[in-house]
């Protein structure tokens, strides 16, 4: 099976690549009830209610969003997601909705909704039962379709919970899904009510990409997203790739928007939102709509950005580099003009740089450029430059321009930073260079550039900083020698600002541009630092306190049977451990993603030893903000065993202990400042990887090989 599944993957993709080489449209594959010709738009409610849906919220929902300018904007579809739903069916076997919640039923909200200009989604399961446990459509998929078209429901989310694979014998859980998701598919059309079919089984193996086309409208790739910028990356770094799979009736959902939920900050919400609609991404709002701020309905509502999602065209955006985390995506518009995505997903700021041909345009004289997210529109001969914040996006829609228009623009100009090392130790000096490019095809004059830095540091500019004019297609730099204060904390960022004045054709202008610094106070003996991961992790100690700022999966297997790993970054005291000892550490900041990302104590022969060498013990605070202890009963080469302390969340401070008696460890943490240790487990590593003295020491892992996160720590003892 699995190789026709890899024939059939090959042929699909190689159809896909004809397709998009060719500039066709892929319409053919998608979905024949002619719905989601662009990416839907709208609101659900799960990642601001859960289970806590009723009809009261979701028609005030569909009026807030006639009132706040959603609606107009484009969003049209106002979803339910699970718990919708009383534990079971009545007499007759069909589905109820609750009593208290819904007590008017879903045709009165569909009603409501209708009457407001909108659609209303809802959803169910393949399964049994739902993720949470309601009823399941398993075999009720014709009598369960019949009730939402009934209902007056324009949308069906269909989950992937709970499916009886044990009664397909022999059959892949993918081809089951192919069975289940396909009768669902049909017993809508069979309604005769036009409803969106929106799939929702993003389960490594199962790839609704590769099938999902002829019977849905999008499908969801990757898993459940989070609101903090790992989890989005993550959604977006599993999404990207497939742009030959998803075209108009046929899209790509690489889940929910977060916007408005409170863990990203603007910036990052800015760039989920320009990167779902680069991607042609369904754009569905799941916040409380009534408590957005200007600033997050401005997201939300940005006509430019929202025309690049539901560009009629409908093909997705296409990466064309991405070295180093720094992303360009092109996406082709109905107009031939090119959407462009300058994604900087590193912490540190930095100049992503293409052009216009590099992006897919004919080679022009010149072309203008719209920022997306300023309004400005500028004039370029060929080069499209932005200096871009970490986590951070510049969009352009970059269209070949006639001359009359584009010599009255102002030139795309554009002010970077960029130092020798991002990092260096306290009382120690780098090289900043400070550029003006000007991508225009035309001059600008009175040039002067200037660079503030925060107090504490020496900067001596190393040029002069100004030049009488700066020519089409030219850069000019100045470098600057900076020096660090000599002391401060374990690891700090401090803030360069630069700033550029020049007359471009039409009048004064002005830039600015800042860059972080990283300062380390450095670690000395009797400590030692190991970096594991693949990206140079950075480290700092001052006083009592110890910093981590590094990258890496984590320190035991990851879940789906995918490749171990063995990737984290460490400060620790060789051969600090004995057979009869105890390590201690409070974590105070702990930034990371999902359970093997985190910090905390970790325990093993040889803290900077190679893939084989077992690693023992680690007792840590995870990036889903639960204590972990994961340790190596098997002897071979990894930790193979983890468990996490049950229905607990912790915030920073934690303190964590590890105490060692021969191969027995036991784990304990305080959220109290060490006045109460509770127990985590006690367990048993294998003799081999617990023989003798061992290395220990604080770690940190921040769960994604693509995302730097900085963890702190206070008080590491060991006895
Ligand atoms: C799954 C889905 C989510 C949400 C929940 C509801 O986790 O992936 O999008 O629908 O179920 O229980």
């Amino acid at each position: 099976m699995g190789r026709v599944r890899d024939w059939l993957r090959l042929a699909l993709v190689s159809t896909a690549c004809l397709a998009a080489f060719a500039g066709i449209v892929q319409t053919a594959a998608a979905e024949s009830n002619g719905l989601a010709p662009t990416p839907p738009m709208g609101w659900n409610d799960w990642y601001s209610s859960y289970c806590n849906v009723n009809a009261q919220l979701v028609e005030l929902t569909a009026q807030e969003m006639v009132n706040n300018g959603m609606k107009a904007a484009g969003y049209d579809y106002v979803n339910i997601d699970d718990c919708w739903m009383s534990p079971s069916r009545d007499a007759a076997g069909n589905l109820v909705p609750d009593p208290t919640r819904f007590p008017n039923g879903i045709a009165t909200v569909a009603a409501y909704v209708h009457g407001l200009g909108m659609k209303l989604g809802i959803y169910e399961d393949a399964g049994t039962t739902t993720c949470a446990h309601f009823p399941g459509s398993y075999g009720h998929e014709a009598q369960d379709a019949a009730t939402f078209a009934a209902w007056g429901v324009d949308y069906v989310k269909y989950d992937r919970c709970n499916i009886p694979y044990g009664d397909f014998p022999g059959e892949s859980q993918q081809q089951v899904q192919q069975t289940l998701y396909t009768r669902m598919s049909n017993a809508l059309k069979a309604t005769g009510r036009p409803i969106v079919f929106s799939m929702c089984n993003p389960d490594p193996g199962d790839d609704p990409w590769l099938w999902g086309a002829p019977i849905s409208n999008l499908w969801r790739t990757t898993t459940d997203i989070e609101d903090d910028f790992g989890s989005m990356l993550g959604n977006f770094e599993g999404t990207v790739g497939l742009y030959r799979d998803a075209g108009p009736g046929a899209w790509n959902d690489p889940d929910l928007l977060q916007i408005g939920n409170g863990g990203s900050s603007l910036l990052e919400y800015t760039s989920e939102f320009s990167l779902w609609a680069e991607m042609a991404a369904p754009l569905i709002a799941s916040t409380n709509i009534g408590t957005l701020n200007a600033a997050e309905r401005a997201i939300y509502e940005n006509p430019n950005v929202i025309a690049v999602d539901q560009d009629p065209l409908g093909q997705p955006g296409v990466p064309i580099a991405r070295a180093d985390g720094l992303w360009v995506m092109t996406k082709n518009l109905s107009d031939g003009s090119r959407a462009v995505v300058l994604f900087n997903s590193n912490n540190a700021a930095a100049t992503i740089a293409t052009t216009a041909t590099a992006v897919g345009l004919p080679g022009r004289r010149l072309y203008s450029v719209h920022n997306l997210w300023t309004n400005a529109v500028t004039e370029t001969g060929g080069g499209i430059t932005a200096f871009v914040p970490g986590h951070g996006v510049a969009m352009f829609r970059v269209s070949v321009e006639s001359n009359r228009r584009a010599m009255k623009l102002t030139p795309h100009t554009v002010l970077s930073l960029n130092a020798a090392d991002p990092q260096v130790d306290a009382g120690q000096s780098t090289t900043l260079y400070e550029t003006l490019t000007n991508n225009g095809v035309s001059g600008v004059k009175r040039v002067a550039l200037s660079l503030s830095a925060w107090p504490g540091w020496q900067v001596k500019p190393l040029g002069r900083p100004r030049i009488p004019l700066l020519a089409a297609g030219q850069r000019f730099t100045v470098s600057y020698r900076i020096t660090a204060p000599a002391s401060g904390p374990p690891l700090a960022m401090s803030i360069f600002s630069g700033a550029a004045s020049f007359d471009p054709p039409d009048g004064r202008h002005t830039s600015s541009a800042r860059l972080g610094e990283l300062v380390s106070a450095p670690v000395g003996s009797p400590l030692a630092t190991a970096d594991k991961t693949t990206h140079p992790a950075s480290f700092g100690a001052s006083g009592r306190g110890l910093a981590i700022s590094s990258r890496g999966v984590g320190v035991y297997n990851p879940p789906f049977g995918a490749a171990p790993t063995d990737s984290y970054a460490a400060i620790y005291r060789p051969g600090g451990a004995g057979r009869s000892s105890s390590a201690e550490a409070t974590v105070t900041t702990d930034p990371a993603a999902g359970p093997q990302g985190g910090a905390g104590l970790i325990e093993r022969d040889r803290m900077t030893a190679g893939k084989h060498s077992p690693a023992a013990v680690v007792l840590y605070v995870s990036g889903n903000a639960t204590i972990v202890m994961a340790w190596n009963a098997s002897g071979g080469a990894d930790v193979d065993q983890h468990t996490a302390v049950p229905s607990v969340t912790v915030a920073a401070p934690v303190g964590l202990r590890l105490v060692r008696r021969g191969h027995v460890y036991a784990g304990y943490y305080s959220t109290d400042r060490g006045k109460t240790w509770n127990p985590v487990a006690t367990e048993t590593v294998a003799a081999s990887a617990s023989a003798g003295r061992q290395d220990v020491g604080v770690f940190h892992a921040s769960g994604l090989s693509t995302w730097t996160t900085t963890a702190s720590f206070t008080n590491l003892r060991v006895r």
